[in-house]
């Protein structure tokens, strides 16, 4: 009977040592200091928002809505204010946050001003996603001091003025959207250094001009979208053939006028929209061996037979795929005389 109480003693206690320490794990306030007051002045600058109401003393500041914490230094590594009322530019006080991988401000319609210098502190900084705001002024340059990035989103802004080329020095960059902005000027040359194995670069939607840099047939792209621009002449450059990964391409309401009759087909194109542009001659032969889940040439001057055999894709889309060109014939069109 002593020897069981004694046992019975001996576990009430671990037990209660086991429940101690469960209960100051989850009380042990994990946040930084310094990343909590740097949380607060962001807060102010925003005008302390209803979006972050449950940044207070109350919690812990890695519990607080629109940021995580890492798990082992417990420092904001991934900051996201998202479809919020935010007003007013973002806040310098953002550089201040040194263990940031992420910063995401998306979808906040009265994010206005430019992108703040102070960013260029983020070094360990991966995503920069700042799409569907209204921020304005140039893409900034300093961007490409953050060696890290992966990730940069600016899409659906304001931005003007042309792309700048030092962004091609980013060595880990393997998505570039600036769509949906009132960019101009030439895609940069430069832009043929980037490094990444399925690139996406997404212009669409903006006032660029000029033809598109030769030095792109270097990159090994996985997605291009450059619909909805001004760009002119030829396109070969984005048709490598070894692609390594699926590359679907969209050049469509440019002014490009090259023979498509001449341009290679990569074997893993399996999406290209190129309607209304000037584009001429017939269509390569090649294309009618490729697994494509979307073709649009609608709105050029091609001529010639629809290419038969192959996969048999060509004849799968109907006619809208092909309307509107000067001489196209052969099913899903008219038979050719
Ligand atoms: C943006 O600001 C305007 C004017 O103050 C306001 O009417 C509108 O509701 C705000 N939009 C959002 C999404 O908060
Ligand atoms: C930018 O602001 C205007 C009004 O100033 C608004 O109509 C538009 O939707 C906003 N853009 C975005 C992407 O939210
Ligand atoms: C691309 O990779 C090569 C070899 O890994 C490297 O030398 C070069 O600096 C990289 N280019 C860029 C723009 O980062
Ligand atoms: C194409 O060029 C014509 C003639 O220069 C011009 O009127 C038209 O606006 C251009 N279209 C596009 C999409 O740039
Ligand atoms: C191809 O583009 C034309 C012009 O924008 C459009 O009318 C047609 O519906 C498109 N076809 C397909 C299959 O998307």
């Amino acid at each position: 009977m002593k020897k069981h109480s004694r046992i019975l003693s001996l576990l009430s206690l671990s037990l209660s040592l086991l429940i101690f320490s469960l209960l100051s794990k989850t009380s042990k306030a994990y946040c930084n200091s310094h990343d909590k007051k740097v949380l607060f002045r962001i807060k102010e600058a925003l005008g302390n928002p209803y979006v972050l109401a449950s940044w207070t003393n109350d919690h812990d500041c890695c519990n607080w809505y629109c940021l995580e914490c890492d798990p082992n230094t417990h420092r904001v590594n991934n900051l996201f204010i998202t479809n919020s009322d935010i007003t007013g530019p973002i806040p310098a006080a953002v550089g201040d946050l040194p263990y940031l991988e992420i910063l995401e401000f998306h979808k906040n319609s009265n994010l206005t001003g430019g992108i703040p210098k102070e960013i260029t502190k983020l070094t360990r900084l991966r995503m920069l996603w700042l799409s569907w705001n209204n921020l304005t002024g140039p893409v900034p340059s300093f961007i490409s001091q953050l060696k890290n990035l992966e990730y940069v989103n600016l899409a659906f802004n304001q931005f003007t003025r042309p792309i700048p080329s030092e962004l091609s020095s980013l060595p880990k960059l393997g998505y570039l959207g600036l769509d949906r902005n009132k960019l101009t000027g030439q895609i940069p040359e430069s832009f043929g250094n980037f490094n990444a194995t399925d690139f996406y670069l997404i212009l669409s939607h903006n006032q660029l001009t000029g033809p598109i840099p030769r030095s792109l047939f270097n990159v090994k792209f996985a997605k291009i979208d450059f619909s909805r621009n001004h760009l002119v002449g030829d396109a070969y450059m984005l048709f490598r053939n070894n692609s390594p990964s699926d590359l679907s391409v969209d050049l469509s309401r440019n002014n490009f006028t090259y023979d498509f009759s001449k341009t290679d087909i990569p074997t893993r194109l399996v999406n290209l929209d190129v309607n209304h542009n000037k584009i001429y001659g017939s269509i390569p032969q090649q294309l009618a061996n490729n697994e494509l889940q979307f073709l649009n040439v609608s709105y050029n001057r091609l001529c010639g037979q629809i290419p038969t055999g192959g996969t048999g894709r060509l004849q799968e889309f109907d006619e809208y795929s092909y309307f509107h060109n000067k001489c196209l014939c052969g099913a899903p069109l008219p038979a050719c005389k």
